[in-house]
């Protein structure tokens, strides 16, 4: 029985690979996935990069805690040990003339939320959480739902109403 299966594994497997020629064999199809297709040593051309949409502005958050996405373009702007363009209009002395919001009061709170007289440490780069808003294609379905969302819902199905 046990050489049977042998046999037959050994049958198996040189089906699968009896058609392939050495070149798929050492180069196999990659998984079509985020990536693009291909084989597994290609090199893809990289998507382009994405835009500022057309529609672009300041947008309603889904959770309190959610850094807010960036609704302007940020290119060349310099965030380094010595400068950081961001706090140039979003900073407490500038966000009025700049007519931009000022980074709220949790950018100035250290790891104790201790309220410092500057933008904390743990804040200063800014693109560490805020992303500027773009036209690009989700990668993946994105499920997510606001919780007024759910709550909504939840309340609808109790009455008995439709969902
Ligand atoms: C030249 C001034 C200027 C600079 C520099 C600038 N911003 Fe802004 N930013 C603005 C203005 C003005 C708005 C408000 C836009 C609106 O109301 O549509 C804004 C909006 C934002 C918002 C949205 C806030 C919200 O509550 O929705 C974020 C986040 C933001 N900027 C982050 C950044 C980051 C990060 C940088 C640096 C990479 C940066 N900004 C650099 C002027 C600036
Ligand atoms: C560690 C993550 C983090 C970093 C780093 C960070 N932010 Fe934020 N930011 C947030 C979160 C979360 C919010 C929304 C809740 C809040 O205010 O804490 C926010 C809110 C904001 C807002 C909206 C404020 C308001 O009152 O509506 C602005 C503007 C902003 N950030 C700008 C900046 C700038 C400029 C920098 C860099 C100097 C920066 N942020 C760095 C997480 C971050």
């Amino acid at each position: 029985m046990k050489r049977l299966t042998v046999s037959l594994f050994v049958f198996v497997v040189a089906l699968a690979f009896g058609g392939a020629s050495a070149q798929e064999r050492l180069d196999p199809s990659a998984p079509d996935g985020l990536r693009a297709p291909g084989t597994a040593s290609q090199t893809m051309s990289a998507d382009p990069i994405a835009n500022l949409p057309k529609q672009a502005g300041r947008e309603v958050l889904n959770y309190p805690e959610q850094p807010p996405v960036i609704p302007h373009t940020i290119r060349d702007y310099q965030v380094d040990k010595r400068s950081n363009r961001c706090l140039s209009c979003h900073s407490r002395e500038d966000a009025v003339d700049a007519g931009a919001p000022m980074v709220s009061i949790t950018h100035f709170m250290d790891r104790h939320k201790q309220v410092l007289a500057a933008v904390s440490p743990d804040r200063y780069f800014c693109t560490q959480c805020h992303v500027p808003q773009t036209d690009a294609k989700p990668l993946v379905e994105n499920q997510f739902r606001p919780i007024d969302e759910v709550l909504r819902e939840a309340i609808r199905e109790r009455e008995g109403g439709e969902p």
